[in-house]
């Protein structure tokens, strides 16, 4: 076994640690406890389709309350996680509306915390992969203050880690700090993240692709003769490509930084004037085209990086289209000729 196989996601950053000799230790402990609670999230939804066998065994809930969504108990997991940890100084979620502070009680810290604490819920119940991704940014109001949403609302390229957890055939964590991307694989018998893919990369081109093909009609003209391209043989050009569509945006992004090719979730242009886009920055698109781009591969809304795009509001939403690189150029080339 070689020594890269047995270095755990603690030894990882405390070897980054070495690295930055001005580093404090904060974003060590802070993600120390994210694995934390990616192993009490993994718990959860390893037992998802048992909770109501369990619940008529003899866990009766005497206040008749519904069994909670997995969605709300991955968003108290990691609550409670980061808290109290001294590391942040607010945090946002898909699931509240507004800007989460830290209690009174506990110290403020200078990084922020945006998430998505269980994306692709939807599929949770056909046992299919679901996620928890993360982005953390360094606050701009003064330390030592309680945060504020301008802390929250930076642009990804100033994210200090990005990256997700996938809860898929195995629990892998994948994150970058800016220098490349490592995944880490839950070891279960040990309860470890180990480092199972250092210094991941995207292949330079891939023939799969990726979006939900239900919604073609209410694309844009560029979109739509793009994916007519790809789907149409033509042995000069190696199309058709091979159509991956799960659902759950962080397995399509995880298998496309495998694999290569493109994840795309365009703007619904139903109404020309106010296209509708679904993914959300800060949470969803902002940390998932951090990863993306640090293993080499690209992220545009149509215009710029995704990372360039300036979030007014929590919850803002974002044209996404993310992979391989020369995948994202060959769309972006139908985007310019037909969409300008
Ligand atoms: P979430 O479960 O966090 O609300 O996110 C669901 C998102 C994303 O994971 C996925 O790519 C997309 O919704 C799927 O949307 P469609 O069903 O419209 O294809
Ligand atoms: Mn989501
Ligand atoms: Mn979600």
């Amino acid at each position: 076994m070689s020594s890269e196989r047995t270095c755990t996601i603690e030894r990882h950053f405390i070897d980054q640690q070495y690295k930055h000799p001005e580093a404090t230790g904060e974003l060590t402990r802070l993600m120390h406890q994210l694995a934390f609670a990616a192993k009490q999230i993994t718990k959860e939804v390893r037992s998802a389709g048992l909770s109501d066998i369990l619940g008529a065994a003899g866990h009766t809930n005497v206040q008749g309350e519904a069994v909670q969504k997995l969605d709300e108990i991955s968003n108290d997991v990691i609550y409670r996680a980061m808290d109290h940890a001294g590391v942040l100084c607010c945090m946002a979620s898909e699931e509240r509306e507004k800007m989460i502070p830290i209690p009174s009680e506990f110290t403020s810290g200078k990084y922020t915390l945006a998430f998505d604490p269980l994306d692709g819920s939807s599929n949770i119940d056909a046992n299919i992969n679901v996620g928890t991704i993360f982005s953390i940014h360094k606050r701009v109001s003064p330390d030592g203050t309680p945060g504020t949403e301008a802390d929250l609302l930076q642009t990804g390229r100033s994210q200090v880690v990005a990256g997700y957890i996938v809860y898929g055939s195995s629990t892998m964590m994948v994150y970058t700090t800016g220098h490349g991307v490592n995944g880490f694989t839950l070891e279960p018998s040990l309860g470890e993240f180990l480092l199972s893919h250092p210094n991941m990369r995207i292949p330079d081109y891939g023939k799969y692709f990726s979006i939900n093909m239900g919604n073609y009609h209410y694309w844009s003209e560029g979109v739509r003769k793009y994916i007519d391209h790809i789907t149409t043989p033509d042995s000069e050009h190696g199309t058709p490509y091979s159509q991956r569509y799960i659902g759950s945006m962080i397995a399509d992004v995880h298998r496309t930084l495998l694999y290569g090719g493109l994840f795309m979730y365009p703007f619904d242009c139903r109404d020309p004037k106010h296209p509708k886009a679904k993914l959300r920055l800060l949470y969803e698109a902002s940390p998932m085209s951090m990863i993306i781009e640090q293993a080499g591969g690209l992220s545009t809304d149509g215009k710029q990086s995704i990372l360039d795009v300036v979030p007014h509001g929590l919850h803002d939403r974002v044209q996404l289209f993310v992979g391989a690189r020369k995948n994202v150029d060959e769309l972006l080339g139908f985007l310019n000729q037909y969409d300008q």
